[in-house]
This record gives structure tokens, C-alpha cells and sequence, in this order.
């Protein structure tokens, strides 16, 4: 059994470079905070884990996208350094607890196996601290791995205090640490703020143990997408691109076929069903999943939304919306919130659905706008019908029962009815219930005037 684990993230920083007023641990990539991916990837592969998350700047951003998630909060008013972050939170870690992994809240992309590495290789080689280090091509910026012919890890040098030497070597602190409870306990008391910066260092930890004969080992880090930090509105962009591409490959390695992998945005909690082609130009986002066998694009815009097996959506938008099986859609249709279409529904060109229910094998195929409706089963609804569902103060709802037909260019003024295969006449204004088998027509009767246009050519002569 693995001992039992905390995970400290540091999220009181400034994020000056990002420009923005919020939060930088908030900025969103496909969609998802930042923060989102570390307390995702920990709840979901670290059972016991217990999660503190240091706040300072502009807090209130992060506990509203934390809001309701197993974390706790420790609060660094000011910011003293990364060391000093670390201080801020021993508080709140639980006693049991052996492992104190220390990340920071703007490097999100680290996966659980990564981390576990760390604990395993501290609690091997009985070390106070296993520290992931990664090689990169242009170290600037980046804490510098000063380490013995055994791997252990003497120190870290930051860069501004490096010598040219020390600037050289590729091998850098990502900013990932496994201490043993105790020996962070006791390291933290011993850093200090005496450098150019007057700033407590976390990185100081590592001197400092070194001093004492404690053991610091590392693992480096085999996939670099892993340990990249976002800083930048330009980090954050290629952070974005890398992550799209991630995801699109891995859709296509469980059967899913997607034309174009570059221009094809798909949200990581996204599900999609084997077979189910995707051209370009579409967004499936949030919460959504998608069945087998579906057609989806090109240019679709699917959120929060369940669809089924075998539906078809072309340049259509989709929200918090269920589809079931053999559905549909567009081109240009419009699903709002919190509509469900049963199997075998068509909605076609410039069709809105708001809040409403259509039954089964239910038609709408051109120009429509339903809202606030309760449709059954067989209903065809002709070509620009419209649900009126509001009087300037209310909503109303709509009843339209099993094989009922409504003629083209009607209004259905709710709250009203429409029963079991009833008929409403082209044009009518129905403002009042119709039976079931009824016809309603409500229009004014046509008069045809004889011979009216000869009459008029006789007075106004040719045109
Ligand atoms: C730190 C490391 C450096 C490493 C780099 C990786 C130290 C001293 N240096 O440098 O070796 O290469 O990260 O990106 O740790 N934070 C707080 N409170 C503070 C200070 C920082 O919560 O008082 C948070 C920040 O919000 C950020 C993280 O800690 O999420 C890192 O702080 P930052 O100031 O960016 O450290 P770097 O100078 O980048
Ligand atoms: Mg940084």
C-alpha cells in the first residue's frame, strides 16, 4: 500500500505576464481552468490524496472554479517566494500524511504516473526529497540541476545567480517535489530571504539537506508536454494547439475518425463512440458525448450536450441539449438548453428548439422555431411554424400530441394544445385547443374577385 499523500499547489502568484485580471490558475485551456487539470488528475489516480491549494492574488477566482471540490485553502497574503507558499500550507496537511508533493498551479499537463514515480523513488532510496528535473533545448529562465556523478542533486541554481557555466546545462527544475512530510517540516524553518531577491526559495531546500547529509534524488521528466509552465498569452496559445492535437490522436487511436486533426476542437472530458466521423470546423466542448456511427460537421458547435448512435449534425449548434439514437440535424439548426430529441427526429435548415421535447420520429424541416413544447410521437411540423410562447411577461408551453400535423406558416399561441392527430390548416393562428382528429383552420377565407386584373388593365392601361 502507498503511503498516504498531499498535494500542495501554489497559486498565490501574480501572474503579471498574462495580462489579465483574473487569476492566471484560471485561464482556460480546451475550455478547462488550469488548475482543473492537476485536481482532476490527482482526485482521479491518487484515492487518499488530499489537496491544499495556496491562495493570495485574486483568490476569489480560485476558490469560485474550486467551488464544491474536495480541496483545502491555505492563504499567503503576501508574496514571500515559493518557500514561504510552502509554509502557508504545512497547516493545513493532515498528520498521516508521509509523501508532500509541492506543484505549481500554472504547469498543468503532469500526469499521476509522473508523480508516483517521485514518491516510489524517495521512499526507495530513503531520500528527503525526489525532485522531477526535465532537459531542455533553451533552459532560459528555468532553475538550473546541479547534481553529483550518482544523480543526486546538490542544488539548484536560478538564473539569475548562475555563472556562465552554470547557464550552459540543459537540465532544469520544472517546479514538481516529493518531500517526506518531516524533512520539509524542518527544511522550512531553515530557508531564509537572504538573497538579491529577498524572497524565501523553495529551491534553498535542496542546499540545505544537502548540508545536513540528507539524500536528493531526481527523475527526469520523458515527455516535456508534461512539465511546461504557462505564463504567457503565447504559452498558453501553444499549450492549447499541443493539447487539441493530444486529444484529436487519441480519439483517432480508439476509432474515431477526425478529417482534420488541426482544425477539429475537442474538450478533454469529451466521450466519442467508435466509428463516428468528425469533419473539420467542429467544437464538441464541455460535458458532451457523442455515440457510434455519427456524421458530426463540418462546422458544428456541440456543448454540454448527449448525443446518440447514428446522428447526423452538419453546421449546427447544439446546448445542453440530448439527442438519442439516429437524430438529424442542420445544416444551420439551433438546439438551446435543455432540449431532448427521441430517435429518429429530423430537424433541418433554420430550425431553433428551445426547452422543449420531440418524440419520436417528430419532423421539422425547415424555418421553425419551437419553444417551451411538449411534441409526441410522428408529428410533422411544416415549414415555418411557430410555437408563440411568450407575452411579453411569461413563457407559456405547447402541447402537441402524437400524429399531429401543422400546416406551413402557422402560430401555435400557448398555452395551448393540439390532440392526437389533429390537422391545423397552412397559415392559421391557433389561439385555441384543437381536438384530436380535428382540422383547424383559423385564417380568413380567400375570395377570389373575377377578373379583377382585367378591370384594372382597362383603367390604367399596360404596364
Ligand atoms: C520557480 C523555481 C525555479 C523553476 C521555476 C519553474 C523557485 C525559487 N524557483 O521559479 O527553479 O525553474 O519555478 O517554473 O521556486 N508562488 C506563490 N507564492 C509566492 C511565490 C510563488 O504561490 O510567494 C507560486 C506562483 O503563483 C507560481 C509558483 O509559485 O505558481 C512559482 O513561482 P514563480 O515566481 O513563478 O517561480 P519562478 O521564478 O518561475
Ligand atoms: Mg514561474
Amino acid at each position: 500500500m502507498s503511503k498516504k499523500s498531499t498535494f500542495i499547489i501554489l497559486a498565490a502568484g501574480e501572474g503579471k505576464r498574462m495580462k489579465s485580471k483574473y487569476s492566471k490558475v484560471v485561464q482556460k485551456i480546451m475550455g478547462k481552468p488550469m488548475i482543473l487539470y492537476i485536481v482532476d488528475e490527482i482526485e482521479k489516480n491518487f484515492e487518499d490524496g488530499e489537496i491544499v491549494v495556496v491562495v493570495g492574488n485574486k483568490k476569489e477566482d480560485v476558490y469560485k472554479v474550486l467551488e464544491g471540490r474536495n480541496v483545502k485553502f491555505a492563504y499567503q497574503e503576501k508574496q514571500l517566494g515559493t518557500a514561504h507558499a510552502v509554509m502557508c500550507a504545512m497547516n493545513e496537511v493532515s498528520d498521516d500524511s508521509e509523501n508532500v508533493f509541492v506543484l505549481y498551479g500554472d504547469a498543468p499537463f503532469i500526469k499521476a504516473d509522473t508523480l508516483k514515480k517521485l514518491s516510489q523513488k524517495r521512499e526507495e532510496e530513503v531520500a528527503a526529497l525526489c525532485l522531477l528535473t526535465a532537459i531542455f533545448e533553451n533552459p532560459y529562465g528555468y532553475g538550473r540541476i546541479i547534481a553529483d556523478e550518482n544523480g543526486n542533486v546538490i542544488k539548484i541554481v536560478e538564473e539569475r545567480d548562475a555563472t556562465e557555466e552554470q547557464r550552459k546545462i540543459k537540465e532544469i527544475n520544472p517546479g514538481f517535489y516529493c518531500f517526506e512530510k518531516q524533512e520539509l517540516v524542518n527544511v522550512l524553518s531553515k530557508i531564509d530571504n537572504k538573497n538579491n531577491q529577498n524572497e524565501y526559495y523553495l529551491t534553498d531546500a535542496i542546499e540545505i539537506l544537502n548540508r545536513e547529509g540528507k539524500k536528493v534524488v531526481k527523475t527526469t521528466a520523458e515527455d516535456n508536454f508534461e512539465v511546461m509552465g504557462i505564463n504567457s498569452r503565447y504559452e498558453l496559445f501553444v499549450a492549447e494547439q499541443e493539447l487539441k492535437l493530444r486529444i484529436n490522436k487519441e480519439h483517432l487511436s480508439r476509432g474515431v475518425q477526425i478529417i482534420d486533426i488541426y482544425n477539429t476542437y475537442i474538450h478533454p472530458d469529451v466521450e466519442i463512440g467508435k466509428d463516428t466521423i468528425i469533419y473539420p470546423g467542429t467544437f464538441i466542448l464541455g460535458k458532451s458525448s457523442i455515440g457510434e456511427d455519427c456524421v458530426i460537421g463540418p462546422q458544428s458547435y456541440i456543448v454540454d450536450s448527449k448525443v446518440g448512435n447514428n446522428c447526423h449534425i452538419q453546421f449546427s449548434m447544439i446546448e445542453s441539449s440530448e439527442i438519442k439514437d439516429n437524430v438529424k440535424i442542420g445544416p444551420y439548426a439551433h438546439l438551446r438548453p435543455n432540449s431532448l430529441l427521441e430517435e429518429g427526429v429530423k430537424i433541418g435548415n433554420f430550425v431553433e428548439v428551445k426547452n422543449s421535447k420531440l418524440g419520436k420520429n417528430t419532423k421539422s424541416a425547415h424555418l421553425t422555431y419551437i419553444g417551451d413544447a411538449d411534441i409526441g410521437e410522428n408529428v410533422n411540423l411544416g415549414c415555418g411554424t411557430i410555437f408563440v410562447n411568450y407575452d411579453g411577461y411569461k413563457k407559456h408551453r405547447t402541447v402537441v400530441e402524437n400524429n399531429a400535423f401543422i400546416g406551413c406558416n402557422s402560430n401555435l399561441v400557448a398555452p395551448v394544445k393540439i390532440g392526437e392527430n389533429a390537422y391545423v390548416a397552412a397559415g392559421s393562428t391557433i389561439t385555441e385547443d384543437v381536438p384530436a382528429n380535428a382540422l383547424a383552420i383559423a385564417r380568413e377565407r380567400q375570395t377570389n374577385k373575377e377578373g379583377w386584373v382585367l378591370k384594372r388593365k382597362q383603367m390604367y392601361g399596360n404596364k
